[in-house]
């Protein structure tokens, strides 16, 4: 029988139990879209990258139903590539997977340590206690990649609303709809300033270099912009909850930061912030771990439920921050995997490092159960980490 999708957590950091008892029936369940459409679920990891790799899936935003909110899909406008299949999406990527190579990130490392400082003095001249969410998980990605496309910094409050409204399920398609058009016509302007008087930036050189037009270079800088802040934002301040949530973890990560690259692989993994999808239709029959798929059908990928799957990870609900996490699907997986991972690893090990040695007693400011989840967005996250710690008095204010 076909049931709606498993949203009820009983702890906020485990994804909901029921999508563990339909994975250890079978790893692709009937699932009941709100629109009515029965369609799939796959909660399984094998299952998950099989059909995220799969040719005769599409990602087309028009095919696609929404396993959550009634909003309608409507078709990707140009340059719009996550919601795009081949040869179109290959067109797009390709024109940008030069800017977020391993080695582009590196060159970027310095400027996001100096960002990451930044916000760290900010926050110590402000004094405990403060929302980690708005002085630090928020800003840091937002600025880089402000930075990184050439987006005035000034205008964050107008993209920040915006991606959050485009990001609801709450939304309805008319509030979507506004959004979307509102940080289109913001960064269309942007656009046609960057043609007449390019700078040092992603836009600037894409505009440049004269492939695109300037609805495609809109498009593409709407879908960087949105899927470049809230994503790294979710993960920094859920991770820095994670970790506070056992002390032994953030010594043991002062005392060797080297380890923060895999407990960042590991975090991605366990908190797998992208909970409601991603979604494709099949465009044939599809015959997968024994059932059959029909064209037209939509199918979720529980993204929360693969990274949890006990036959790929042993002890799956535990964070063990120096397992091995090859394979985890957090970032997706298949052409649409996502662009922007290794900017994500730079911004989340540099921002977690330096967090935990700037502040050594950092701790939660209010108890657990009073910190408000996000449920009700494409990804999960706070609302809101109220932190504290023991301001130092240093010996000449003292006196
Ligand atoms: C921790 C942070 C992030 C997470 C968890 C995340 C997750 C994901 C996932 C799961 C997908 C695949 C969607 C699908 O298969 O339909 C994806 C795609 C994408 N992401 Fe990210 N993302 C993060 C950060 C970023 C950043 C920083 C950027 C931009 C600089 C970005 C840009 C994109 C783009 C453009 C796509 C579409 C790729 C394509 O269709 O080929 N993401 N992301």
């Amino acid at each position: 029988m076909a049931r709606p999708l498993p949203m009820v957590r009983t702890r906020p950091l485990d994804p909901p139990a029921e999508l563990g008892r339909l994975r250890a029936e079978h790893p692709i369940s009937r699932l009941a879209y709100p629109d009515g459409h029965v369609g799939w679920l796959v909660t399984g990891h094998a299952a998950a990258r099989a059909i995220l790799a799969h040719p005769d899936f599409s990602a087309r935003a028009e095919l696609q139903r929404r396993p959550v909110g009634y909003g309608s899909q409507e078709p990707a406008g140009p340059g719009i590539f996550i919601n795009l299949d081949a040869p179109e999406h290959t067109r797009y990527r390709r024109l940008i997977t030069g800017q977020f190579t391993v080695r582009r990130m590196r060159e970027l490392e310095p400027r996001i340590e100096e960002i990451t400082a930044g916000r760290l003095d900010a926050m110590e001249r402000l004094g405990p206690p403060l929302d980690l969410v708005e002085s630090f998980a928020l800003p840091i990605p937002s600025l880089v990649i402000c930075e990184l496309l050439g987006v005035p910094y000034a205008d964050r409050e107008r993209f920040q609303q915006d991606t959050a409204v485009i990001a609801s399920l709450d939304a309805t398609a008319e509030q979507a709809r506004a959004a979307t058009a509102d940080i289109a016509g913001y960064l269309r302007e942007l656009v046609l300033r960057k043609r007449a008087d390019p700078a040092g930036d992603l836009i600037s050189d894409l505009a440049r270099g004269g492939e695109l037009n300037d609805e495609e270079l809109t498009g593409l800088a709407v879908m960087l912009l949105i899927a470049g802040h809230e994503t790294t934002a979710s993960m920094l301040s859920l991770s820095t909850l994670a970790l506070l949530s056992d002390p032994s973890q953030p010594v043991r990560l002062r005392a060797d930061p080297s380890l923060m690259a895999g407990a960042v692989e590991e975090l991605l993994r366990y908190l797998s912030i992208i909970h409601l999808g991603p979604t494709r239709t099949a465009v044939q029959d599809i015959e997968l771990y024994g059932v059959r798929i029909a064209a037209g059908e939509t199918v979720t990928i529980s993204l929360p439920a693969a990274n949890r799957d006990p036959d790929r990870f042993p002890d799956p609900d535990e964070l063990l921050l120096t397992r091995p996490t090859g394979g985890h699907v957090a970032f997706g997986h298949g052409i649409h995997q996502c662009i922007g991972q290794q900017l994500a690893r730079v911004e989340l090990r540099v921002g977690l490092n330096a967090l935990l040695r700037r502040f050594p007693e950092l701790r939660l400011a209010v108890a657990q159960e009073d910190i408000g989840f996000r449920t009700d967005a494409i990804t999960y996250g706070v609302r809101s980490l109220p932190v504290t710690w023991t301001p130092h008095v240093h010996l000449g204010e003292a006196v």
